[in-house]
Order: structure tokens, then C-alpha cells, then sequence
């Protein structure tokens, strides 16, 4: 698993629960987080440098745990590998399409999510009538990395970015970034019961045990699997932040060292 940061961790978290025998390898490229504000080609580099890395690793199968990443780069990178990958994007708009009542559905994320218009497409192709109303919520991955998940000033923040799309009736809410399951609990209350959160983590968990079953690449639950963390900076707090977002401390993290591809080329 590939994420920018830490915020992946909230999606190893849910495979975890989903996928309990499984070994995986994580891989945070916090020297370089936060990807939500940079360029297509910039994030598109960078995930194929982190995916080189994971993939020398011996994995057998890839989740870009990134939604910014899985909207500037998935499709590219499936193309340029010989293992499945999985984005978060199609799992949370696929289950989004299918438990939104009258089809108006909100998605939140970093602006690269929103500007890439990658899950209104994702959506509309799962539910052709949808009507998408999205919007991105920087401030929330700051809110969620300082622990302010609660609180007046996320209640206000938040009341702020999603009052527009409660207004134009959203009944459903697609939480499009690493950061916001961390929120949760202040989103739901800030929407209301009339509006359903869908979880990209905990839809992106379900996808990749479908696949590991569908082809036959289920680990046997013979032994205790191994778990690998590896970042590109392990400063500024990082392993409090982390242990937040995974829900239990990180044991033996590893500082990676990303070959870098600066004209591009090819993973
Ligand atoms: N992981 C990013 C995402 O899910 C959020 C943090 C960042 O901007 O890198 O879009």
C-alpha cells in the first residue's frame, strides 16, 4: 500500500479488519505530503517512484490508499504493472451510487481530488442520473493531523465547507481523502441523519478482498503476517500522528529511499 503520508493508515486500518492474514507493506511518502495541492505530473511521478518501491518488496497485489494519488495516477500505473491495483476512488463511488436515494451526492476531498473530476466520472458511470456536487475541503487535513477532530473550531470549519452542499440536497457524502474518517464523528453530526457518509477506506477494504478472492490470492491463515511501514520522513510528530490514524502504535518503521525519476519515464 502507497499513500502520501500518513493518512493511509486510516485504509491499511480498514484492510486490517477486512483482511486479517494478510502481510502488506506501507509505504507513507511523508518527506513529500501533502500531494492534494501539486500538479497532475507531479503527483503522477512521485506514485510511480513509490510504486517502484513497494513493488521491488514482492507484493502481490497494490492499493493506492491516496485518493489524490488514485486520481492523478491509478489508471496509469495499472497500465505500466503486472500486479492488480486498487485505487480508492471507484470502491467509495460505486458504493456511494448504490445507497444515495435520490442520486444527489456530495464528495469532498483535496483540491487535486476535486479539480480531476475523477469521482463525479467514477459515479456517473455506476449511476448515469446522479447529480454530483462536490467540493474540496483543505483545512480538514491539517484539522485531522493536529488531532482537532472535535470542537469549535472543526464544527465551524467544517459547517463552512458542507452548509453549500446541504443546501443544494445532498443525501449522501463521499469522505474523498486519507484524513476524514478521522472526522467522522463530527461530520456525521454536522450533516445530519438524512445524509449517509460513505467511507472510501472501508469500501476500498472490501474491493481488495473481493480481488484476492477472485483470483485466488488469499493468503493461508497459517501464520501471524508480517506488517512493513516505511516513510520518506519520519519528523514532526510523526509517529504520535501515525499511531492516531492506524489506531495502534507503528512498530519498526523504516526510512525509504525513493529512486527518483525527474524526467517521468516510465515506472
Ligand atoms: N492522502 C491525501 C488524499 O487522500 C491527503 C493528504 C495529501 O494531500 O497528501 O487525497
Amino acid at each position: 500500500m502507497f499513500d502520501s503520508g500518513v493518512g493511509g493508515l486510516t485504509v491499511l486500518r480498514a484492510i486490517y479488519e477486512r483482511l486479517p492474514d494478510e502481510a502488506t507493506v506501507y509505504l507513507g511518502d511523508t518527506a513529500r505530503v501533502p500531494y492534494g495541492p501539486k500538479s497532475p505530473e507531479t503527483v503522477l511521478r512521485y506514485t510511480r517512484e513509490a510504486v517502484r518501491f513497494v513493488r521491488a518488496r514482492g507484493v502481490k497485489a497494490l492499493v493506492i490508499a491516496c485518493n489524490t494519488a488514485t486520481a492523478h495516477a491509478a489508471e496509469a500505473v495499472a497500465a505500466e504493472v503486472d500486479i492488480p491495483v486498487i485505487g480508492v476512488v471507484d470502491p467509495g463511488a460505486r458504493e456511494a451510487a448504490r445507497v444515495s436515494r435520490s442520486g444527489a451526492i456530495g464528495v469532498i476531498g483535496t483540491r487535486g481530488t476535486i479539480e480531476s473530476g475523477t469521482y463525479e466520472r467514477a459515479i456517473l458511470g455506476f449511476r448515469p442520473e446522479a447529480r454530483v456536487r462536490s467540493r474540496a475541503c483543505p483545512l480538514f487535513v491539517a484539522l485531522a493531523e493536529e488531532g482537532w477532530v472535535s470542537g469549535p473550531v472543526a464544527e465551524l470549519t467544517a459547517r463552512a465547507y458542507l452548509d453549500p452542499l446541504l443546501e443544494q440536497g445532498i443525501d449522501t457524502l463521499v469522505l474523498g481523502c486519507t484524513h476524514y474518517p478521522l472526522l467522522r464523528g463530527l461530520l456525521a453530526q454536522v450533516v445530519g441523519d438524512d445524509v449517509r457518509l460513505v467511507d472510501s477506506a472501508a469500501a476500498t477494504a472490501a474491493d481488495a478482498a473481493r480481488l484476492l478472492e477472485a483470483e485466488e490470492l488469499e493468503a493461508a491463515a497459517d501464520a501471524p503476517p508480517r506488517h512493513e511501514y516505511y516513510v520518506t520522513d519520519d519528523g514532526g510528530g510523526f509517529a504520535d500522528i501515525a499511531a492516531r490514524f492506524l489506531g495502534a502504535p507503528l512498530r519498526h518503521v523504516q526510512r525509504a529511499v525513493l529512486e527518483t525519476d525527474e524526467a517521468g519515464r516510465e515506472a
